[in-house]
């Protein structure tokens, strides 16, 4: 398993999140989740698992590994659910959002509140729930990602975790959240959906 590559340069967002802040944030912290479970994946001889197979597999017997595992994972995801180009969701997953949400704006609006009002370190998700066919907003805390839950499937994901923020934003979460969900990759978000509902889901 190599290691994951961002899809763009670690200058792609400025004004919105600084070079820094990846120096840290994907450099740093995210290799050392990644790091810490390859270590543990080849002590077990699960080298060859996909990483949706390690998160499940662990999640109920081996917290080190699950949080290693389910942490590499989600910012995989949260690094594909961004983007500094501008791009336009698509008309089927416009449709959905404004039959659960009323407009895109108030999608926004209450998907920052639930990130905001997150307690302590996590995730915010929107994830589509398949019996009761309509998207929902989910929070996370710690490593716990959807992967592992019953029914429901990422669409996209914000990194509430303090390192997330604190480079360029120190201790305001509310800022950081203002520029994260300026840039989010709606493209991403469409695809995941469309694939959800062609019954082939998607992974990071
Ligand atoms: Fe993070």
């Amino acid at each position: 398993m190599n290691f994951f590559k961002l899809p763009y340069s670690k200058e792609a967002f400025s004004g919105h999140l600084s070079k820094e802040s990846f120096d840290y944030h994907y450099e740093k912290h995210h290799k050392a989740y990644f790091d810490k479970m390859v270590d543990k994946l080849d002590s077990l001889g699960w080298k060859d698992l996909s990483i949706e197979d390690v998160i499940v597999k662990s999640y109920s017997n081996d917290d080190f590994l699950f949080n290693n595992a389910a942490q590499y994972w989600n910012h995989c995801f949260f690094w594909n659910s961004i983007s500094p180009e501008k791009n336009e969701v698509s008309s089927s997953f416009k449709a959905q959002v404004e039959k659960d949400f009323g407009s895109l704006e108030s999608f926004l609006k209450e998907f920052k509140a639930a990130a905001s009002s997150l307690f302590g370190s996590g995730w915010a998700w929107i994830v589509f729930n398949k019996k009761a066919d309509k998207l929902e907003i989910l929070k996370t805390s710690n490593a716990a990602n959807p992967l592992v839950m019953e029914g429901v499937v990422p669409i996209c994901v914000v990194d509430v975790w303090e390192h997330a923020y604190y480079i360029d934003y120190r201790n305001d979460r509310v800022s950081y959240l203002d520029q994260v969900l300026s840039v989010l990759n709606w493209k991403f978000m469409s695809e995941n959906y469309d694939s959800i509902k062609n019954n082939n889901g998607k992974a990071c």
